[in-house]
């Protein structure tokens, strides 16, 4: 049997508005995205080299939450193209083994969505109970973007349900005309030729039967003050994905990946359980681990070893440094300098973990958070909460492809500011440059396709004698046998390493020089800020 291609493939998440706009009005498209494939994959190490796509959502939307306000959902805004574009980007993406993903927003849509004009009519409208409706709010549940969940209808005189803005009321799914309607489009895509599909807070889709309050807790804003035991989690959404993990499975080797919105205080194993008991479930659910973790080895290996540990049987892992909600990584880690360097050790860790990479467009040369000044705003999250919360248009901004006017990615007013250092930063100096950020990725990328072991060969921890700085693990199989050493401090380490290892190994990438001869591994020897990828002998 052949490995299912969402184990060993590279996902790339690109966020459409800010990728390429080929059009001029400062906001990606469709087409931007057919222009640049050669560069994700050309099929020689020239490129990035990535195997799969996943697209945030490009459906018709009023944007109230920048396409996660869905009104369409087979349908294409036409800030983003057609739906012949959208034709054309998966045939030209398949032609290069490019995988398609999409973004399906199944826990609310946009209140323009037919479905909820529809609903809103009167208390008898066949769709009234396609949402959630009450008389009076029957509980203390919070809006994640601010306020009560429950927002008052003046026409109807009642209250209806919404785990985000009011304009993004939540779907009822007991309702089994809704699961139909939403397996539906499901159905859609893969006919069109999708292969996988994202699933927004799939684990926000089913809320208690008897709608009982959330228990109060510590935090910072009201939302983060209760503890999300009925709103979220309930063992029903189990059954539904079992659903639809049948129907995706009729059409072949598709990937569902869900995203499980943790609460505070949670951990991966919330994620882990929507593999299902059975791995019978979400292909991959998100493990976010990573995007919390401080720059410390022990804090990354803890992460791997909890979510290794949680997952089912069979069940397999995934790793995402950066994504559309939270801080860029590089910036993350810019504290104390040696950024590139570390952001070269994070991408080895991701590139070479047993599970499936996530990357996050612009990460691979580096893009750092942008500052957005206030009247630029863009994103609700930021209007409403700075501050204390700037906003995630800070990690969306426009894509640096080169040195001409906006990065390249538009000859429009961009809609968000380009970074101050795209001039320098770019993708075209930095395909030019062996040293880059983006050289290193490309050559990473590369060398794991043509390693078996380090795409499906188990995982395993090595103990070291500076555990405190370096993480250390083994990939393995009967092929062969790799070491990863990652130092995570600026020491420089003459590692110990658990007995069992051969005395020498050959090393076949570094983070900080270009050799590849022959090593000792007794002690192993690692420059500050250094990862290594060692074959042992
Ligand atoms: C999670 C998405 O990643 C985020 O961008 C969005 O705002 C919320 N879900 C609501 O759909």
């Amino acid at each position: 049997m052949t490995t299912p291609w969402w184990k060993t493939g590279v996902n790339y998440e690109i966020y459409p508005r800010s990728f390429q706009d080929t059009d001029g009005d400062g906001v990606g498209d469709l087409k931007g995205i057919i222009q640049h494939l050669d560069y994700l994959n050309d099929g020689t190490p020239n490129s990035l080299g990535v195997d799969a796509i996943w697209l945030t959502p490009f459906y018709p939307s009023p944007f109230y939450d920048f396409g996660y306000d869905v009104k369409d959902y087979c349908g294409i805004d036409p800030m983003f193209g057609t739906m012949e574009d959208f034709d054309t980007l998966i045939e030209k993406a398949h032609k290069r083994g490019i995988k398609i993903v999409i973004d399906l927003v199944f826990d609310h849509t946009s209140h323009r969505h037919p479905w909820f004009i529809e609903s809103r009519l009167s208390k008898d409208s066949p769709k009234r109970d396609w949402y959630i409706w009450k008389d009076t709010r029957p509980n203390n549940w919070k809006a994640f973007f601010g306020g009560s969940a429950w927002t008052y209808d003046k026409e109807t005189d009642q209250y209806y349900l919404h785990s985000f803005l009011p304009e993004q009321p939540d779907l009822n799914w007991r309702n089994r005309d809704v699961r139909e309607a939403l397996f539906d489009i499901v159905r859609f895509w893969m006919d069109k030729g999708v292969d996988g599909f994202r699933l927004d807070v799939i684990n926000f889709i089913y809320k208690d039967r008897e709608y009982r309050s959330n228990p109060f807790c510590f935090g910072r804003r009201p939302y983060e003050m209760q503890h999300h035991i009925y709103d979220r989690n309930q063992p029903e959404a189990h059954q539904a994905l079992q659903e639809l993990r049948q129907l995706v499975d009729l059409y072949g080797e598709k990937m569902l990946v869900g995203e499980i919105a943790l609460d505070k205080g949670e951990d991966s194993t919330v994620a882990s359980a929507f593999y299902g008991k059975n791995n019978d479930e979400l292909h991959l659910a998100f493990n976010f681990e990573f995007l919390n973790c401080s720059w410390k080895a022990k804090a990354f290996r803890k992460a791997v070893d909890l979510w290794e540990s949680s997952l089912p049987p069979g069940g397999w892992p995934n790793y995402v440094l950066s994504n559309h909600d939270m801080p860029r990584h590089y910036s993350r880690y810019a504290r104390w300098g040696h950024t590139e360097k570390r952001a070269k050790i994070a991408a080895m860790m991701l590139l070479t973990l047993r599970g499936t990479p996530f990357l996050y467009y612009g990460e691979e040369i580096g893009m750092r958070n942008v500052r957005v000044p206030r009247w630029k705003f863009q994103d609700p999250v930021g209007k409403r909460y700075w501050p204390f919360h700037p906003g995630r248009d800070e990690e969306r901004t426009p894509m640096q492809w080169n040195t001409n006017d906006n990065a390249g990615f538009t000859i429009g007013q961009p809609w968000l500011p380009l970074s101050r250092d795209y001039k320098k930063n770019n993708v075209q100096n930095q395909l030019a440059d062996p040293d880059s950020l983006l050289s290193f990725y490309r050559r990473l990328i590369w060398l794991r396709k043509k390693i078996p072991t380090l795409l499906t060969g188990d995982y395993r921890v090595v103990e070291n004698s500076a555990d405190d700085y370096c993480y250390t693990y083994l990939r393995e199989d009967k092929d062969g046998r790799y070491l990863i050493a990652l130092n995570f401090s600026s020491r420089i380490l003459d590692l110990n390493l658990a007995s069992g290892l051969s005395a020498t190994g050959q090393l076949i990438l570094s983070t900080l020089t270009a050799d590849q001869d022959n090593i000792c591994l007794n002690p192993l020897k690692l420059c500050g800020n250094e990862g290594m990828l060692i074959k042992l002998k």
